[in-house]
């Protein structure tokens, strides 16, 4: 089988234009506020490119930057301002949020309206209910790549490998919403292979490096890899590289679409973002 490789930077510069396009039409520009807790490198890279895609989209950034050592009453307070702060459209808090912090209360503080990562429980709610909402990012970049391999997803099996709030459970619901049949895996899952095996499209989310094997792919089934793993170089051991949830060159061989890691997933999700901003200002404005 000759995989066909799926170009996520092709295909999110592609969303980022639309997105473009649809804010120069606006009377005034969108504004996404991002909010960076601590020094975690991987967050930093995260926020920089998402900042930059937020400006090359012509739409304004603000960030809030906290240390470390930020409290609790801190953080809550920095997005209740940004609550009120009536020209802001869109609200971001970069995650992981730093130990001993309660990430969950301080994301419920978002106002709905502005939940451009729609991880509060109102838009996790009107999702599972099937009401319009904004949509968290991942997942909805992961819709997009298998529909744009695909086309219409109607009637395919989508197995969704991992059950986090931010990815897995989100990615289940999105997929049932384009007719599929879902099954949702994780650790617990009996005789993991044979489950993922019987994917047409395949969705692992679980953070672990390659654990999906060649063998566990069907042959022509769509892959969409959500794991982004840092692992130490096979040859050089002063380097690192990024790899996925899934053993790519195996994969690959098997699967009849599958998204590399890096140049994946990842770009889709910061376009989801900026397309989530537009969303979230038009509401906003009426
Ligand atoms: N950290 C890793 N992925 C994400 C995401 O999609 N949103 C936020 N806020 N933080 C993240």
């Amino acid at each position: 089988m000759t995989s066909n490789i799926i170009d996520g930077r092709a295909i999110a510069a592609e969303l980022r234009g639309k997105v473009k396009d649809a804010v120069s039409k606006l009377e005034s520009q969108p504004r996404l506020a991002v909010v960076l807790v601590g020094e975690d490198p991987a967050s930093q890279v995260y926020v920089r490119s998402k900042i930059k895609f937020t400006q090359e989209c012509g739409m304004q950034s603000v960030e809030r930057r906290l240390p470390a050592t930020a409290t609790q009453e801190e953080i809550v307070e920095t997005v209740r301002a940004l609550n009120n702060d009536d020209s802001v459209d869109g609200i971001l808090v970069q995650l992981p949020l730093p130990e001993g912090i309660n990430s969950d209360a301080v994301i419920e503080q978002i106002d709905p309206s502005k939940d451009v990562d729609g991880l509060t429980e109102t838009s996790a709610g009107r999702l599972m209910l099937g009401k319009s909402g904004l949509r968290p990012c991942t997942p909805t970049g992961c819709v997009v790549l298998a529909k744009s391999a695909l086309g219409d997803l109607s009637g395919k099996h989508c197995v969704v490998l991992g059950r986090s709030i931010l990815v897995g459970k989100p990615a289940a619901l999105l997929f049932l919403e384009q007719n599929c049949t879902v099954t949702i895996a994780h650790s617990k899952t009996d005789n993991l292979p044979n489950v993922c095996r019987s994917a047409d499209i395949l969705i692992p989310a679980v953070g672990r490096p390659e654990m999906v094997k060649g063998d566990w792919v069907k042959a022509g089934a769509c892959v969409i890899d959500v794991g982004i793993n840092r692992v130490p170089h096979p040859n050089k051991p002063e380097k690192t590289r990024l790899v996925g949830d899934v053993a790519y060159n195996e994969a690959a061989s098997v699967a009849g679409a599958i998204t590399p890691v890096p140049g994946g997933v990842g770009p889709m999700t910061i376009a989801c973002l900026l397309r989530n901003t537009v969303l979230a200002a038009c509401a906003r404005r009426g």
